[in-house]
């Protein structure tokens, strides 16, 4: 189930009752208090102890009509921080990256949708970032796909609870189209496509000319698209996806990631016309 309801006509204290985490008799308790004091309803509540910040933050979301999931809602992955925990501190880092990009790519000419997240080396939370990223565009407003552009090691549909075998490599090979991306639909404006089928050839796909084609008609429908790709030092995949897109976002792990591979691989991007317009010291 799925808590995400419109409330955006209703009051903090109506959505608390509805989603079950307010009794109707302290909602009252709190109004009367409210008013005595002349307080917010937030602020009343919190005064009584009968809410603390996330019941606020979490009605707040509700309001504006700001996609979040509750802890009960088991239809992702709780990996998906900007899903689950849009208020956390990795919440904020990801609104701030946003903005970076806003600034420095999606915004700057039109026919510049695409980005590919890439780090050198394996584990460094290219897949992690490039999911919550795509979830905090969608909060945004933007319509946003997220591609799993890594053929070897797919995890996105895990992240996203999807079947992992129609997708884009189903598409590189001819055999389906775009419609294999699916929506998200607790996360309104998303939609992922997944691996697809485990292909033998990673590589010769992606150079095909099948990625430009399918990355220009998604232009077409989506305001934002990123690419979650695998090591870019283990495999060319990921440069030849960066190639592609125009942009990178580059990750490293603190505590983790060897800074002389991270310098190759953007030296490497870099020189193949690859504009650096993002880089995340992911930290956990
Ligand atoms: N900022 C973070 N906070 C908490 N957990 C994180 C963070 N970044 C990554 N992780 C966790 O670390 C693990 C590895 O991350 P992830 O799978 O995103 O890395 P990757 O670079 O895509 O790895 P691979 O090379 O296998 O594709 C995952 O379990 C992920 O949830
Ligand atoms: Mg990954």
């Amino acid at each position: 189930m799925n808590t995400l309801v419109n409330g955006a006509t209703r009051s903090i204290g109506d959505i608390l009752v509805a989603t079950g985490r307010l009794t109707v008799e302290d909602a009252a308790r709190i109004t009367q208090h409210q008013q005595k004091e002349n307080l917010k309803f937030g602020d009343a509540g919190i005064a009584l102890k009968l809410l603390n910040k996330e019941h606020i933050d979490f009605a707040l979301s509700l309001q504006f009509d700001y996609a979040y999931l509750s802890d009960q809602d088991t239809s992702l992955s709780p990996e998906l921080v900007a899903a689950y925990k849009p208020f956390s501190r990795v919440g904020e880092n990801l609104r701030a990256v946003r903005s970076q990009l806003m600034l420095r790519w999606f915004n700057t000419d039109p026919a510049r949708k695409v980005l590919t997240v890439v780090s050198p080396d394996k584990g460094e939370g290219r897949s992690f970032i490039a999911a919550n990223l795509a979830i905090v565009f969608a909060q945004q407003g933007e319509r946003t796909l997220l591609i799993d552009g890594d053929l070897r090691a797919p995890r996105q549909h895990i992240l996203f609870k999807l079947v992992k075998n129609a997708g884009l490599s189903g598409i590189l090979a001819g055999r389906a189209g775009l419609e294999v991306a699916r929506p998200i639909p607790s996360l309104q404006g998303l939609c992922v496509l997944p691996a697809g089928a485990t292909p033998p050839n990673p590589q010769e796909l992606l150079g095909r000319p099948a990625f430009g084609s399918l990355l220009q008609l998604a232009a077409q429908d989506f305001d934002v698209i990123i690419i979650d790709t695998p090591a870019g030092s283990v495999y060319a995949d990921a440069e030849i996806i960066a190639a592609r897109t125009g942009a990178a976002l580059v990750v490293t792990r603190k505590n983790q990631s060897l800074l002389p591979s991270a310098v190759k691989l953007t030296r490497r991007l870099q020189d193949g016309g690859v504009a650096l317009v993002g880089a995340v010291l992911n930290d956990d």
